[in-house]
């Protein structure tokens, strides 16, 4: 073990502060002279790109499996799955001699138009924390570290160097932060890599408060931050406001600059030291794992195809799929001869083989005839010659199979998405074929949500492939013949126009700032709570059997938060063929002080049955999973009441509901102050005996004064108690100064001061 603290003491100034940034596109400094070695990194997430020379940020990288995406490891639903994909990847950086691997992405889908959503996992932030949680367990598992990105609240790509995202802090600390929390809580990253955007008006490279605060002190976060590629702008600020390493470098004016601040006294040593510290601790950690070797290119490839093909969601099927043996199948669209299986950007991974989907399906048509038109061309222009061709193919055929992707140019990081559609020849393309072949299906690749209104009526199934990685080509074949049942679900809603997206009236942003004035209502949230209709919805996913769910149950009925408790559900498979069913738990708060989403997601699990066969599935529930981010509290509080759980197949098929009683155990203070209204003081357990006598006397008399009967009157057309709940206590007292033993101010001070004396009451 290497005694990093005795190494601290030994190195200079200089050493230290060179230490804290790159030396390279990919590497840190190496102390030779103290044995300290360089570290090597490389992105990321969904495959290892390393390039040649790991001094420059260059390009093309080794080859590496290229596995699917996030959008499509998302749909998987399958943290088993997810673990051996990140062993997978350890092992190819290990070959490949990368220490930490730059990934994974947990950003949310706040709206899909987001040029990266197909880096990102979901817009539920359980779901993604989980899941980048298994990925990176699997990864570390194998020595071999990991970055969590990009902390905090880039989700978007324009201007994502200097955008400033204006979020409040319980949007953020219920929706922006929970999937960074559960995965450093849950799987402990060697590295969390800070986003370039701003934060509420701090670089997040600069913000102490994101950082310090919450990262490292209230999650205990023992790694390293590092900086997004050239997000920090000033070195010593950052060192101030948390990131220990920023990269890439070298930069030597900002290591001066480091130097210079420590001996004119504006940056603590102490702070320096424990960016060393952690970037020391790294370094050593990751050089216990011998580097080079080998990985199973066919194995890897093979595991590729399994989740490519666990993360395809069947959207729609009329019937016709699996496919039963159609003699002659007339394959369409580019997609199927030169498959979108990544997006673009710093990602990008050189894959070591590519599955062509239409060498794939010939290999499993058997004695089928299989026709090939290209449908539209690689770039979004129209070409009506393109379309003739495809629809005279499909109408002498038994089924057509339109492979249709995004082009590349449209998703990719850097920037976002100007529409959900499809291309306009795309879009024609499917009217034109399923107008005179009702037997078509329609296979998409794309990173993130598109819209179907247009032509979805026509198509007899829809899958979703999503970007699927070097074999996503196998993997489509397997599920149109049935070799596989498809079992993915979407781990983000696809809306039926842009339109109606949550975000829609605020994004991007203009002056510089995004405002999230949706608030926590992105996803599945938003769509429950503004009754808005969806193409398909958060958690949807058909599969060629069917599944039942019964005999749901939970522990306890009444409960105390901090127990919390388990639901059970059983699941049959009550069609022919064996399956996989994702289910979803669901919790609803009936009744809370502030707003909450009608559900939120708190558990999930895959379950694989045979045809009649029924498993049970238990889910703990904890005490996160009834709780909300209280602003005022700063902290997630509960509240005693009744809650729903709701145990589904999506977030629009809930199959079992159960209602529970929640007792909450904590103690918290009075939020009550001047301002607080008549209703604060009402709800308010301590200050309802306070003041609950004096607020009726003067329902009465203003109710007398009004309307001569009390609260409830309306001779000048109020209910006058509902209309006093709103007003604070000092504002009404104001008018009935006369009747009070002091001038209202002091009068509500000696309230508040019984109720800050009083012993706290169970919430
Ligand atoms: C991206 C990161 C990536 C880094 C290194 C940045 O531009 O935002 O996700 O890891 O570059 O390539």
């Amino acid at each position: 073990m290497t005694n990093i603290h005795a190494l601290i003491e030994q190195m200079t100034l200089e050493e230290k502060a060179a230490l804290c940034t790159g030396a390279s596109g990919w590497t840190t400094v190496p102390v030779e002279r103290l044995g300290v070695p360089e570290l090597v990194m490389s992105d990321g997430p969904h495959g290892v790109r390393r390039v040649p020379d790991v001094h420059a940020l260059g390009a093309p990288s080794l080859p590496a499996t290229c596995f699917p995406t996030a959008s499509c490891l998302a749909a998987t639903w399958n943290k088993d799955l997810l673990y051996e994909m990140g062993q997978a990847l350890a092992q190819e950086a290990i070959a490949l001699n990368v220490h930490v691997l730059l990934g994974p992405g947990v950003n949310m889908k706040r709206t899909p138009l987001c040029g990266r959503n197909f880096e990102y996992f979901s817009e539920d932030p359980y779901l993604a924390g989980e899941l980048a949680a298994s990925l990176i367990n699997g990864i570390q598992s194998k020595g071999v570290g990991t970055s969590l990105k990009h902390f905090a609240a880039n989700n978007q790509e324009f201007q994502r160097f200097s955008i400033d995202a204006l979020v409040d802090e319980r949007t953020l600390r219920e929706i922006y932060l929970p999937a960074f929390e559960i995965a450093v809580k849950k799987a402990r990253p060697w590295t969390v890599m800070c986003a370039y955007n701003k934060l509420n008006g701090t670089y997040c490279s600069e913000h102490h408060e994101l950082l310090v605060d919450l990262l490292k002190r209230e999650w205990g976060f023992e790694g390293v931050v590092v900086s997004d590629w050239g997000a920090v702008h000033d070195r010593v600020k950052a060192l101030q406001g948390g990131v220990d390493l920023e990269m890439p470098g070298p930069r030597p004016r900002r290591t001066q600059a480091v130097v210079d601040a420590v001996r004119a006294g504006e940056l603590d040593e102490t702070l320096l030291n424990d960016a060393v510290r952690r970037i020391l601790n790294l370094v050593f950690r990751s050089a216990e794992t011998p580097q080079e070797g080998s990985f199973d290119l066919a194995a890897h490839h093979a595991l590729a195809r399994r989740i490519a093909g666990e993360g395809i969601v069947l959207l729609k099927n009329n019937g016709i799929l699996p496919l039963q043996s159609p003699r002659r199948i007339a394959v369409i669209g580019r997609a199927a001869r030169e498959p979108h299986y990544q997006g673009g950007g710093s990602s990008h991974i050189n894959p070591t083989h590519i599955d062509n989907p239409f060498d794939e399906l010939q290999r499993l048509a058997g004695p089928a005839q299989l026709t090939y038109s290209e449908g539209y061309p690689a770039i979004a222009s129209c070409e009506q010659g393109l379309i003739d061709a495809a629809v005279d193919a499909a109408r002498n055929a038994d089924v057509a199979l339109i492979y249709v992707a995004l082009p590349a140019s449209k998703e990719s990081e850097g920037y976002d998405r100007p529409d959900l559609d499809l291309t306009a020849q795309q879009v024609a393309l499917i009217k034109a074929v399923t107008a005179v072949q009702p037997e078509t299906v329609v296979i998409l690749n794309n990173g993130s949500a598109v819209t179907m209104q247009e032509w979805i009526d026509g198509a007899a199934a829809v899958l979703e492939a999503w970007m699927m990685g070097q074999a996503g080509g196998g993997a489509i074949a397997d599920v149109l013949f049935g070799k596989l049942n498809p079992s993915g679900k979407l781990a983000e809603t696809f809306p039926a126009r842009l339109a109606d997206t949550p975000a829609h009236i605020n994004f991007p942003g203009d002056n510089g700032q995004v405002r999230y004035g949706e608030g926590l209502f992105i996803g599945y949230r938003y769509y429950d709570a503004k009754e808005v209709p969806v193409l398909f919805p958060f958690g949807h996913g058909l599969s060629y059997t069917t599944f039942a769910y019964s005999n749901s149950r939970v522990s306890a009925t009444t409960f105390n938060d901090v127990d919390g408790l388990s639901v059970t559900v059983d699941v049959t498979n009550t069609g022919a063929v064996a399956g996989k069913e994702i289910v979803q738990v669901y919790v609803r708060d009936r009744e809370a002080r502030l707003v909450r989403p009608l559900k939120e997601l708190k558990g999930f699990a895959k379950v694989e049955l045979q045809p009649g066969e029924t498993k049970t599935v238990t889910f703990p529930l904890d005490f996160r999973a009834f709780a909300y981010y209280h602003p005022g509290h700063k902290s997630w509080i509960t509240e005693s009441g009744e809650f729903k759980i709701l145990i589904g197949a999506s977030a629009a098929d809930i199959r079992c509901t159960e209602t529970v009683m929640l007792r909450s155990t904590l103690e918290l203070p009075s939020l009550l102050n001047r301002e607080s209204t008549i209703r604060e003081w009402l709800e308010d357990p301590r200050g309802r005996p306070v003041a609950e006598p004096m607020i009726q006397e003067i329902g009465e008399r203003m109710g007398a004064v009004f309307g001569g009967e009390g609260s409830g009157s309306d001779t000048i057309g109020m209910d006058m108690m509902g209309f006093l709940l709103e007003m604070p206590l000092l504002s009404v007292l104001h008018f009935q100064e006369a009747a009070l033993p002091a001038p209202a101010e002091e009068f509500v001070d000696s309230l508040l001061a019984q109720v800050h004396e009083s012993v706290p009451v169970s919430g």
